[in-house]
């Protein structure tokens, strides 16, 4: 029987709720199709947002929304999405499959999602091919309540009040698709472009904290690029962004979603667990430039990126999701929710229709992912607090440079005193035995949730509840907490009430 330790009585930080975070790019069909059908739409929608999709997000608590991109951030010109839909300027999106962007979904409309929603709002700017003055008057158009030629401008297009920008992005992947610098002409222009970045005090919400800023921070293991951005621009960033997607093979040949053997499974986990280290190492560059640790940790994109479904256009980055993406998801949020004292924000790629999305649609239908369901079932850490925990572990796997450990867990409290513990394994084949030793407390009343199936299983549009949790009961409270079995291939929750 392995051992899971829990300590209610040590917190280790806050989880931020934004560690549950997501992305939406004008990419695909994420924005149009699967978010924005237009009022006009046969497709049930408020003010052209989906409402089957929107209710979904909700119940999910998504907690904040990255847009307008990734690469298409940095060739996006905001004016160009304000004003009346008929005399917006079409434009090509030279990134994702050189369709035409009508420019019909913008500033307004995305706040308009977020307000649906409930959420925070992050927007990111565009560093590669726009000016400061452009970002600059981007800002003060969102944010600024007083008389200025952009407040006017935003009025005259129907929103008399400023909004609410937690978030704001100077600039994506500034190594590569978002001009190709160095770390220190990057680092030089975050100086330049944040100084610009206002702040606009709110009468109306006098305690409304300003925007954080974030910089482009490295790709995977660029320990370079974090140097020189911490060394020149550090002092002035509130954030730093992280990309980093699990590709099981190479970037030509990804592999593909549904269909895959039990190597590259381990393969997978394996990549994906790399993602600790990576913060690590991140953090440790950032500490040495940063001694105040004011700079946070923000894991703006990642998830699973395999070959696009066969057939579909391969600009749109339209992927399915198996069990095998739960527990990338699972695995994830687990390391995040350890880290949770320098990760401020994370927001998996992408939202719907593209990458590892929770959502999937096709015309008026639409699927739950098992990454979904991951999210929903880990919901009740956003905002508690992280708790010590540790779990015996076994290495498993079928190859020598693959081995993965079988189990990873996060556990917290929240201030109704109720833990979560959220566990996974990551064994294709066995279940293990678990005695939960909990410290110094005991235990009330257990309720758990179970998300399992078969490594490949799926839902689609004609069985979209293959994958889907149910309840647990396999569990026994005991004198020192409580016992469970936990099955192969499987994302486990128990919320547990103390006494
Ligand atoms: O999420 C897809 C793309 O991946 C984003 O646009 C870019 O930032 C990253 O390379």
């Amino acid at each position: 029987m392995a051992k899971f330790y829990v300590n209610p009585n040590i917190k280790r930080g806050k989880i931020n709720k934004e560690i549950y975070g997501h992305f939406s790019e004008h990419l695909g069909r994420c924005i149009y199709e699967g978010l924005y059908v237009g009022e006009d739409s046969n497709i049930p929608n408020t003010n052209g947002m989906r409402n089957d999709v929107v209710e979904a997000l909700k119940e999910m608590k998504l907690p904040v929304l990255r847009w307008p991109g990734g690469c298409f951030a940095d060739e996006y010109h905001w004016k160009d999405g304000i004003g009346p839909k008929e005399t917006r300027k079409k434009m090509i999106n030279t990134h994702w499959g050189g369709v035409v962007e009508d420019n019909s979904f913008g500033t307004h409309e995305f706040m308009e999602l977020c307000d649906q929603l409930g959420c925070e709002v992050y927007v990111n700017g565009n560093v590669g091919s726009g000016t400061v003055q452009e970002m600059s008057e981007w800002v003060e158009y969102m944010t600024f309540s007083g008389v200025s030629p952009m407040a006017d401008l935003r009025a005259k297009n129907g929103h008399e009040k400023p909004w609410k920008l937690k978030y704001f992005g100077v600039g994506n992947e500034s190594w590569g698709c978002g001009g190709n610098m160095t770390p220190e002409h990057y680092a030089n222009e975050f100086r330049r472009y944040a100084t610009f970045v206002r702040h606009y005090p709110n009468p109306d919400e006098p305690d409304l904290p300003r925007v954080q800023k974030i910089a482009c921070g490295p790709n995977v293991g660029d320990y370079h690029w974090t140097e020189g951005v911490m060394k020149t621009a550090g002092w002035i960033a509130d954030g730093l962004s992280l990309h980093y997607y699990t590709v099981p093979f190479t970037w030509e040949k990804k592999g593909s979603s549904t269909d895959f053997d039990d190597k590259t499974w381990y393969l997978t986990l394996k990549k994906t667990l790399l993602m600790e280290e990576l913060i690590n190492n991140h953090l440790a560059i950032m500490d040495h430039y940063d001694r105040s640790r004011k700079t946070k940790l923000i894991i703006d994109e990642w998830g699973t990126w395999y070959d696009v479904e066969p057939g579909t256009n391969p600009g749109f980055l339209y992927q399915q999701n198996t069990m095998r993406d739960a527990l990338v998801a699972g695995i994830n949020l687990n390391i995040f929710n350890k880290h949770c004292n320098r990760i401020e924000m994370a927001n998996i790629a992408q939202l719907v229709n593209v990458l590892q999305a929770v959502i999937l649609t096709e015309g008026e239908k639409m699927v739950l992912t098992p990454t979904y369901h991951v999210f929903n079932m880990y919901k009740n850490h956003q905002d508690a607090q992280l708790i010590e925990s540790y779990i015996e572990t076994e290495k498993i796997g079928l190859e020598d440079k693959n081995m993965v450990p079988n189990l990873l867990e996060s556990c917290s409290i929240n201030e109704n005193g109720v833990v979560t513990a959220t566990i996974t394994n990551l064994s294709i084949t066995d279940a293990y035995d678990i005695e939960g030793v909990f410290t110094d407390s005991s235990i009330k009343s257990v309720k758990a949730t179970i998300l399992t199936n078969e490594m490949h299983a799926h839902n689609t549009f004609d069985a979209p509840e293959t994958v889907k949790p149910v309840e647990f009961t396999d569990y026994k409270i005991t004198d020192k907490g409580v016992n469970f079995k936990i099955p192969a291939c499987s994302v486990l929750e128990l919320e547990i009430e103390m006494n």
